[in-house]
């Protein structure tokens, strides 16, 4: 039997990944491209935040597509088939629309016809807040697989005339299945999660919501796009980020040194040296892929995950923290046991990068790219794009043919 509404079931003697798989668009962006939108230098970004280069997604692309092409790979790893999945929670803060939920539509392009669907809003700690939500439906027997999917297509959401934001974010999906098992120990050991509404407006998308609408006045500001007080960002994250790890060590009955391999969110190559710092650890046992793909939010942790199963970084039985911090404030880190086979990552081999939703409005006519960073992508090896006239946050100049 499958589906939530099956509850209660027996709970199951533990909860345990048994897939997992990820997504990256193809499209990059490197620090020479944003050279040419703003008042940087490959120097500065790769010094300050470790990033090399970032993914954009193409414009047929949406969240859900990324999260789904994620999930695909997650359910072909676990040996299951789509409708095997009771629950699917989506992380972002990017979704395809504010309704349905990304879930939804994650839902239907993997093609699943039994699962309840809905997404988590904790920013960059999304996949672990994901992690414990699904943890918790499976723990107590009201669903036997659950999918988390972290992913985002924060390119869309970013102000190319602001050098602050716009040289951090990229796109990407990262997806887990987590099932209940029969056999005792493995999966989630100890949980941490906090939220500090006092960090509130320091990172944040300011229009769009009940408390400022949308309107031609909020577009003229730039509140469609993300604003962040990246100092202070900067000094929550290095504070919260190895008391959460810490934290959820504990709370498994482990001391930092036993821990095989943290996964952490990928902010700042700057930040996940201060917490290996923090925690006395070496930098060998932290993943850092934030060089290739930025900083992707709810969906970094998924991305790096994956990569470090395929790439032999991860054996059964060892002992893994995943932590992030993200807009909310918020924080997470759970301690798990990883207890499946890495070889099974090849079962995702053959799923193919595509998919698709139905849609009822011709999306192929709408151009979803901000203008600057399609003005870059459309001539990669073409002169710097010069500033708008209208510079987001400012008021507005009077129009040209008004004064003419
Ligand atoms: N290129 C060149 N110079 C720049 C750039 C840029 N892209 N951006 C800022 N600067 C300038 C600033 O204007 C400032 O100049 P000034 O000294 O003349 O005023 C100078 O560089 C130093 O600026 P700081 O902000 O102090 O630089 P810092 O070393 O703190 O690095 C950064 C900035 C990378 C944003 C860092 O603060 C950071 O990583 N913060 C955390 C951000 C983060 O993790 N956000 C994601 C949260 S997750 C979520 O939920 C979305």
């Amino acid at each position: 039997m499958s589906g939530p509404g099956s509850y209660p079931r027996t709970a199951p003697r533990s909860v345990r990944i048994t897939g997992w798989g990820s997504y990256v668009p193809e499209r990059v962006l490197t620090n020479a491209d944003l050279e040419k939108l703003v008042d940087t230098s490959d120097e500065w970004i790769r010094s300050r935040t470790g990033i090399r280069e970032r993914r954009v997604a193409a414009p047929h692309e949406t969240t859900a597509t990324l999260g789904a092409i994620a999930a695909k790979r997650a359910i072909a790893v676990a040996g299951l088939d789509p409708d095997d999945i009771d629950i699917i929670v989506v992380a972002t803060l990017t979704p395809d629309y504010w309704m349905p939920s990304t879930a939804a539509l994650v839902k239907e392009a993997i093609g699943n016809s039994t699962a309840a669907a809905f997404d988590v809003s904790a920013a960059c700690s999304g996949f672990v807040f994901a992690y414990a939500t699904a943890d918790s439906y499976v723990r107590s027997g009201m669903a036997r697989n659950v999918l988390v999917v972290g992913a985002e297509l924060l390119t869309r959401f970013l102000d190319f005339s602001d050098r602050a934001t716009c040289i951090l974010f990229g796109d990407g999906a990262g997806a887990v299945v987590l099932s209940a098992s029969d056999e005792e120990g493995g999966g989630l050991e100890g949980m941490e999660m906090t939220t500090d509404p006092d960090g509130a407006y320091m990172i944040w998308l300011p229009s769009g919501g009940s408390r400022s609408p949308s309107s031609a006045e909020t577009m003229k500001r730039g509140e469609h796009y993300i604003r962040m007080e990246g100092r202070e960002t900067y000094r929550y994250a290095t504070r919260t980020l190895a008391t959460s790890a810490l934290s959820a060590i504990k709370k498994a009955g482990w001391e930092p040194a036993d821990v095989d391999l943290f996964v952490p969110h990928q902010a700042n190559a700057r930040i996940i040296e201060a917490v290996a710092k923090g925690l006395g650890l070496p930098m060998e046992k932290m993943v850092v892929n934030i060089d290739r793909y930025g900083n992707t939010s709810a969906a970094s942790v998924g991305i790096a995950l994956d990569e470090a199963v395929r790439g032999g970084r991860v054996k059964s039985g060892d002992k893994l923290v995943f932590f992030a911090f993200g807009a909310g404030f918020t924080s997470g880190a759970a301690a798990i046991t990883w207890t499946a086979d890495p070889e099974l990552s090849s079962r995702s081999d053959d799923v193919e990068p595509t998919a698709s939703i139905r849609a009822p409005v011709e999306w192929a006519a709408v151009d979803p790219m901000p203008p600057r960073l399609a003005a870059v992508l459309a001539d990669p090896g073409g002169p710097p794009v010069p500033l708008d006239d209208v510079v987001p946050g400012e008021p507005e100049p009077a129009h040209k043919e008004e004064q003419a």
